[in-house]
């Protein structure tokens, strides 16, 4: 693990957000992804914080284990939000033997040492236990993936802050992917972004209608 270690400290800066896929084995044994924020404290463990009413904070804390996929194609972060992926997109972590996506050339396997108690959203406290890094092709970043990203972290916060009833928020969060709509526009209009961009829109227009018990939205 030394080796790895070093890297490890190399690649990601303590107490920055790094947005990453996380996989991991329901209990009932099947294989389950989710777009996850994780960061590394002090002592380069890995922390992520699942709201508590997520299937990732049940799994990971009832299985204990569980892998970080790091992408930097947000396509992947898409393809999960939007179930796009199946059973055929996953095979089995290195060490822990525990489902990883197929294309993902750069993963932490990981180990659940403690969890914070939070109402909301509880901190998982996790050791790597190993650290794959395949060679990757670096691809340039644009402007539009930054975009897409942030609109599709903010579209799976409209219902949370609908129901909390938290209003200015919701206001700011809508303002915020018009902008980004608006800079797709710009910066890459016409492409498989402004599809995105569009399906995130969708999204974000049913959870604005969605109203708890009356309709099986899931
Ligand atoms: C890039 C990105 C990062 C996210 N980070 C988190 C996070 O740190 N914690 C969280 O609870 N949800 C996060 N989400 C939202 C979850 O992925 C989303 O609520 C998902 O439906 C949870 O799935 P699950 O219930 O299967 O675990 C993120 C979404 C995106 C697009």
């Amino acid at each position: 693990m030394k080796k790895s270690e070093e890297l490890i400290k190399r690649i990601f800066i303590p107490n920055v957000i790094y947005e990453g896929i996380l996989t991991c084995y329901s209990i009932e044994k099947s294989p389950h992804a989710a777009n996850m924020g994780f960061s590394f404290n002090d002592k380069f463990k890995l922390i992520i914080k699942p709201f508590k009413n997520t299937r990732t904070y049940e799994y990971v804390s009832k299985m204990k284990q569980a892998v970080i996929n790091i992408f930097n194609d947000v396509k992947y972060f898409y393809e999960v939000n939007f179930g796009k992926i199946n059973e055929k997109s996953f095979n089995l972590s290195r060490t822990l033997k525990i489902p990883k996506l197929k294309d993902s050339l750069f993963y932490l396997e990981c180990q659940l040492e403690e969890i914070e108690e939070d109402q909301i959203r509880p901190k998982l406290i996790m050791n790597i236990v190993n650290f794959v890094s395949k060679k990757t092709h670096l691809k340039p970043i644009t402007r539009a993936e930054f975009a897409v990203l942030e609109a599709l972290i903010h579209s799976t916060r409209v219902r949370v802050f609908k129901e909390l009833n938290m209003q200015e928020e919701l206001e700011n969060l809508l303002s915020l992917v018009d902008y980004y709509e608006r800079l797709i526009k710009r910066v890459a209009p016409n492409t498989l972004y402004d599809n995105m961009m569009f399906e995130i829109d969708l999204k974000i227009q049913d959870e604005l209608r969605y109203e708890k018990g009356k309709d099986k939205n899931t």
